[in-house]
Formats: C-alpha cells, structure tokens, sequence
C-alpha cells in the first residue's frame, strides 16, 4: 500500500468524466488499497479515483471511526429517497464546508474488486457520501451543488 497525492480542486482531472473500470486485476486492487490508504491517513471519510489522478470509476469510503472501509467498483445509483441537507467538505477542497441536499436513502450497485457485484444501502450520512462520491466520478465538486448563502 502507499499514499497517493490527493488532486486539488482546479486540476482538470476532477473534472473529467471517469471510465469504467474493465479489468478486475492485482492492478485494480493495487490501486484500491492505495485509495485506502490514502483516505485514511488524510482522515477523510470517502476518496473517488480521479482525486488521485485516475479518471476511472471507483470509490473508497469508510465509516463507525474506520471499523468500516466501503470500495465500490462501477457504482450506480439504483435508487434514491427522500431529502437531507447536511453540510459536505471534501479532501480536494480544503477548508471548505457547505450544505449540500441530497437523497437521505440510496441503494447502489456496484462490484468488488474482484468482479463481484454488491449492493450498498444506505441512509443519512452515508448515503450523501456515496452522492457525493459518486458524483465526483461524472467530474462534478459539491461546491457545484452547495446551497449558498442568499446575498441581501
Ligand atoms: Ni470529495
């Protein structure tokens, strides 16, 4: 395992559209460890490919004070329920939060690293992320969707 360089906003890489992972190989796991790695010693909750340079579909996440670690391969949003807004920061904007609404249920598709297909369901803060996650796959940044402040 090793710690990649986290990507900062203003790098066109985010802002790609991310490729489907084809190749379930020890490169592929390679990669999802160092993602791991990564998102844990920046201590952040969830880390998309492309935030280390790698415009390819995948995501780590990882919950209950790292009990937890999440990797989806491919994800997609199968279903999406209800509203919350809750405030959002994110490893490649720094010093930023700000609320963002998103779906307060969402059941994901995605696979393992070996192919495997697994669904992910989710409620509140978990399931922003995976929006959150997600989104940053399609080259899209929270601060896209945040819910700013109304100037008077
Ligand atoms: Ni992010």
């Amino acid at each position: 395992m090793a710690r990649r360089n986290i990507y900062q906003v203003g790098d066109p890489v985010l802002r790609q559209v991310s490729k489907p992972v084809t190749e379930f190989d020890d490169k592929l796991s390679q990669l999802i460890d160092d993602m791991i790695d990564t998102l844990i010693y920046a201590d952040g909750a969830g880390l998309a490919a492309p935030q280390i340079g790698v415009p390819k579909r995948i995501f780590v996440a990882t919950f209950d004070g790292g009990s937890t670690i999440i990797e989806a391969v491919n994800p997609v949003i199968v279903s999406a329920k209800g509203k919350r807004v809750a405030p959002e920061g994110c490893l490649s904007v720094p010093n930023t939060h700000e609320k963002v609404e998103r779906p307060r249920h969402v059941v994901v598709h995605a696979f393992d690293r070996h192919g495997n297909p697994i669904v992910l369901k989710a409620d509140n803060f978990p399931a922003s992320c995976y929006c959150h996650e997600i989104d940053h796959l399609d080259g899209i940044i929270f601060t896209d969707k945040s819910i700013k402040p109304k100037k008077k």
